[in-house]
């Protein structure tokens, strides 16, 4: 795997995962870009570090994605790495018939749709690129669904047997597809749902980074940080068990 300048684009690059992954590659030589909603967030993070490259631009919308990548065209004349990284969680009981529908259409839209929206859109760059790479960052919980999120789990599952399906596809254009399954790390997500467990400590963004950094050096294809390996041995192994460990207190106390 190429880990060097590559031009590399990572939507929701401006916090969290997104921006330990950006870090990462910079330091490694290689041509970042970062994408997210927020303006002066975006800019926080270019004053810092000034290498970067920042697009405001929003996953879910098309307009913003074609013009991202007539952008990315014109200034970088092509992409070698897309990362789908942008994602957002909404515990939700699905018991409430209060519950905002459009909030949850919009979970499904940024988690799941988007990432296919990217591809079709740098799909020809893709092409183009002697090392091109799909990075989809989806969760642990793809493999053990967590009840408090109920949408955001069904997004990130569906996200997971989306990357494995077009793997075999996108080799055959000479794509990678690789998979990064985080474990509860400690971004301003995990902090909003409020996902602290006296037994779970959040791993710090920088540390999910190094994992993802050595085992995409491998060349690995779906990489399992901490406790997202647990889930997934343990999701084949004993799937009833780890399900009622995951789903002690089902209702989410923290209703967004
Ligand atoms: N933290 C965890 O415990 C954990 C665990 C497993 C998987 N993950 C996954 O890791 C990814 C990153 O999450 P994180 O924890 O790093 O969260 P985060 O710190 O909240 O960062 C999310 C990033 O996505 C951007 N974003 C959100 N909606 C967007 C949209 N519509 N268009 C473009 N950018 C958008 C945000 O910027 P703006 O708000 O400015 O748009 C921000 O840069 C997500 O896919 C998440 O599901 C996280």
């Amino acid at each position: 795997m190429k880990q060097s300048h590559q031009t590399v684009l990572i939507t929701g690059g401006s916090s969290g995962i997104g921006l330990s992954l950006a870090k990462k590659f910079m330091e490694h030589h290689n041509t970042v870009i970062i994408t997210g909603r927020n303006l002066a967030k975006l800019e926080k993070v270019k004053a810092q570090y000034p290498k970067i490259h920042i697009y405001q631009s929003d996953v879910t919308k098309d307009t913003d994605v074609q013009l991202l990548a007539n952008n990315i065209i014109q200034d970088f004349k092509g992409l070698d790495v897309l990362i789908n990284n942008a994602g957002i969680m909404n515990l939700v009981d699905a018991g409430n018939e209060t519950n905002d529908l459009q909030k949850q259409f919009n979970e499904i839209e940024i988690n799941y749709n988007s990432p296919i929206r990217m591809l079709h859109y740098f799909l020809p760059m893709l092409k183009k690129s002697k090392n091109a790479v799909l990075i989809n960052v989806s969760s642990g919980l793809a493999y053990v669904t967590f009840s408090q999120a109920p949408v955001y789990s069904g997004t990130k599952s569906a996200l997971h047997f989306w990357t494995q399906a077009i793997r075999p596809q996108l080799k055959q254009h000479n794509i990678k597809v690789v998979e990064l399954l985080p474990p509860v790390v400690d971004t301003k997500l995990a902090e909003d749902a409020d996902l602290k467990d006296d037994n779970l400590k959040p791993m710090p963004p920088e540390k999910l980074a190094d994992i993802f950094w050595k085992e995409y050096g491998r060349g690995k294809e779906e990489i399992t940080p901490g406790i997202s390996n647990i889930l997934r041995i343990m999701s084949r192994l004993a799937p009833g068990f780890i399900f009622k460990q995951l789903n002690r207190q089902p209702i989410p106390t923290n209703r967004s």
